[in-house]
């Protein structure tokens, strides 16, 4: 990686941390939010393996943009879908501030249609909400990405998993945050 580049990516780094510490003391400390952010170097680290030109990046739930900026930074082609308008507004002018190309879209990462149930048969997820679809804005489905991001609460991982096998595209790669700091890879079966 040149060195330009990896200045631009600290710097978005911070700014992210520095967002997410004002979101906290002015929104979270009032009411809970599900928004609570990954360790940004960390999530780095795990997409620079993954980089290649033409693959197509998309992350479930992106808050305030910085992982979906990063993997535009990094060449992916990058979408992030977010329920909470507000974070979207301040995705997209995170972006402008980074002169990315990243696509933001208001809305639910779950495709239309999709209902989850487990063999349990108890399908309540944690924090992730319900809203209009986000992929019909993108003008994409969940088919068209290579590399998918997201960042689980506890007990929703099995959600996410079965999302991205039934309406992943064969091969695609899931990138899944863990609370305990590192980044978990599932791949799909090549179909
Ligand atoms: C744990 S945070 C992770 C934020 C960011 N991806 C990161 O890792 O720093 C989860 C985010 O998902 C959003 N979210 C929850 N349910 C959602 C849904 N159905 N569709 C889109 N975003 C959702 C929340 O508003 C929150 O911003």
């Amino acid at each position: 990686m040149d060195e330009a580049l990896r200045t631009r990516l600290a710097a978005l780094c911070a700014e992210g941390w520095a967002i997410f510490e004002r979101f906290d003391t002015e929104v979270r400390d009032h009411a809970f939010h599900p928004f609570v952010n990954a360790d940004y170097e960390r999530v780095l680290d795990a997409l620079l393996p993954h980089c290649a030109p033409g693959l197509r990046f998309l992350e479930w739930g992106s808050a305030t943009g910085v992982i979906t900026i990063m993997a535009d930074m990094l060449g992916f082609e990058a979408a992030g879908i977010e329920l909470d308008e507000q974070l979207v507004v301040v995705a997209r002018s995170l972006a402008t501030r980074f002169e990315s190309r990243a696509q933001f879209a208001a809305g639910s990462f779950l495709p239309a249609g999709y209902v989850w149930r487990p063999a349990s048969g108890d399908g309540r997820v944690a924090t992730i909400g319900s809203g209009a679809s986000g992929y019909r804005e993108l003008g994409s489905s969940l088919d068209d990405f290579d590399v998918v991001f997201g960042y689980p609460w506890g007990g929703e991982e099995p959600m996410m998993l079965d999302l991205m096998q039934r309406y992943g595209r064969p091969n695609a790669l899931l990138l899944l945050n863990t609370v305990n700091g590192g980044v978990e890879e599932h791949r799909n079966s090549k179909g």
